[in-house]
C-alpha cells in the first residue's frame, strides 16, 4: 500500500458540520471580532468548570503572560516552573521582563516535584509565581504546591494547556489556584486552531486581565458599538496588548466545548487499549495516570536498560513503519536560549533528562479507528521486541 494510505498521523482535529455551521453563522452575522459569541463561550466555559471568571484569549501563551502580569510577575521577579514544558511557559515571563527559575520533575511523573519547589522557594525570595504544568493532562500535586505557595507568599498559575477537561474532587484543573490557563491550539483536546482561556479567582485579577488583553482600553469594542449606551468614547488607562479571541474562533470553541467530555471518553478508551497492550511488554513503560487525567497525549517511555537502542532509533523505526510520532517536550536545558540565559545543564535536572531521553509521543486523538489503534500497538510491540530479543 502507498505510504499516504498507511500513515497514521500524530493527531487529527475532530470537527463536524456543527463547527462549520457555527462559523458560517458568525460570518453572516456581520460581527467577526470579539463580541457576543465570545462572551457566550466565556460564560459556558466558566459554568462548566466552576471558574469564577473565564476570559478568552488568542493563545495560552498570551493567557499565561496576562495572568502573570495581573499576579505581580514583572522585572526583578521570577516565575518557577520545570524545564519539561513548552517554551511558552517560560517565554511568557520573559515578555514581562521577569526571569525564570527551574525545578526538576518527579522521578515517576512529568510533574514538577513539590520538594524541589520548596527548595527553590526557600533560597529565592524573588519567585512571585509558581507555574505547575499538567503535562499530557496528568495533574501536578496541586495541594502540595498551593500549600507551599501560601507559606512562601507566591502566586500559583496552572499551565493547564493540556488539562481540559481534567476533573477531580477538588474541581477542574485550571481552577485550583490563583489562575489557570488553557490552550485551544490546533492539537489540543478542544481546539479553535489558535486560542486559549484564562480562569481567575480574584475578580480584580480577572478585571486586570480583561483590561490588559485589549490595549488597556477601559471599554470593550462590543460594549462601545452594541450596548444600550453605545458610544464611540473610550480611554486608554494602561499599557496593554492585543490578545482577544474573535467570535469566528469562539464559535468553533463553543461547539468543541459541548463535545469535550465525548472526546475525553474516546481518548480514554484509546489510552486504555495502549496501556493494556504496553504494560505487559518488555522495554516499554506506560505513562503516569493519576486522578483527573485528561489524556491529552500518550507519552510512552522506553526502558532503555531493557532495549538495545536509544529513543531516537526507536522513534525513527516507528516513523519508518508509518506512525506519526512526536516528542513532548524538548526540555529547556536542550534549547539554546534558555540554556545560555540561565546556564542550565541536563545534569541539574536528572529526572527531566531521563524522561527526555526515553519518551516518545504516539498517535493519539479521539476519532482514531480500531484498526489504527491496533496498528499503532502492533508496530510499537514489534519494534520493542526487535530491540529486546537480542539481549
Ligand atoms: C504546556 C504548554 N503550555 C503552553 C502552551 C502554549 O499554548 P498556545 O499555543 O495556545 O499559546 C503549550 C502549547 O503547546 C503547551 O504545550
Amino acid at each position: 500500500m502507498p505510504q499516504e494510505q498507511t500513515h497514521i498521523p500524530f493527531f487529527r482535529p475532530s470537527f463536524s458540520e456543527d463547527e462549520e455551521r457555527a462559523v458560517v453563522e458568525v460570518l453572516r452575522s456581520g460581527w467577526l471580532t470579539t463580541g457576543k459569541v465570545t462572551l457566550a463561550f466565556e460564560e459556558e466555559f466558566a459554568r462548566l468548570t466552576g471558574a469564577r471568571r473565564a476570559l478568552a484569549v488568542n493563545s495560552a501563551t498570551s493567557g499565561l503572560m496576562l495572568a502573570m502580569e495581573a499576579l505581580g510577575v514583572r522585572s526583578g521577579k521570577k516565575i518557577l516552573t520545570t524545564p519539561y514544558t513548552f517554551a511558552s511557559t517560560a517565554m511568557s515571563a520573559r515578555h514581562l521582563g521577569a526571569e525564570v527559575a527551574y525545578a526538576d520533575v518527579e522521578r515517576d511523573s512529568y510533574s514538577i516535584d513539590p520538594q524541589r519547589v520548596e527548595d527553590a522557594l526557600k533560597k529565592d525570595r524573588d519567585i512571585a509565581a509558581i507555574v505547575p504544568v499538567h503535562i499530557a493532562g496528568n495533574l501536578c500535586d496541586m495541594d502540595a504546591i498551593t500549600g507551599l505557595a501560601r507559606r512562601y507568599g507566591a502566586a500559583v498559575i496552572e499551565d493547564a494547556a493540556h488539562a481540559f477537561p481534567s476533573k477531580t474532587e477538588a474541581g477542574y484543573a485550571g481552577t485550583l489556584a490563583d489562575a489557570g490557563v488553557f490552550s485551544f491550539y490546533a492539537t489540543k483536546t478542544i481546539t479553535t486552531g489558535e486560542g486559549g482561556m484564562v480562569c481567575a479567582r480574584d475578580p480584580k485579577v480577572a478585571d486586570r486581565i480583561a483590561l490588559m488583553r485589549s490595549h488597556g482600553i477601559n471599554r470593550t469594542v462590543w460594549d462601545r458599538y452594541t450596548s444600550a449606551s453605545a458610544s464611540w468614547k473610550y480611554d486608554v488607562v494602561e499599557e496593554g496588548w492585543k490578545c482577544n479571541l474573535p467570535d469566528v474562533l469562539s464559535a468553533i470553541g463553543r461547539v468543541q466545548l459541548a463535545k469535550a467530555w465525548d472526546f475525553y471518553r474516546s481518548r480514554s478508551a484509546v489510552a486504555q487499549a495502549y496501556t493494556e497492550a504496553f504494560s505487559r511488554a518488555e522495554g516499554l513503560i506506560v505513562p503516569p495516570d493519576g486522578p483527573g487525567n485528561a489524556w491529552h497525549l500518550y507519552l510512552l517511555r522506553l526502558d532503555l536498560d531493557a532495549l538495545d537502542c536509544d529513543r531516537d532509533t526507536f522513534a525513527a523505526e516507528l516513523q519508518g513503519a508509518g506512525l506519526g510520532i512526536s516528542m513532548h517536550f524538548i526540555p529547556h536545558f536542550e534549547l539554546t536560549y534558555f540554556r545560555e540565559r540561565y546556564g542550565l545543564r541536563a545534569g541539574d535536572f536528572p529526572n527531566a533528562d531521563a524522561k527526555y531521553r526515553s519518551t516518545v509521543t504516539l498517535p493519539f486523538w479521539p476519532g482514531m479507528s480500531g484498526e489504527q489503534v491496533e496498528r499503532v500497538i502492533a508496530i510499537t510491540l514489534e519494534t520493542a521486541k526487535r530491540h529486546t530479543g537480542r539481549r
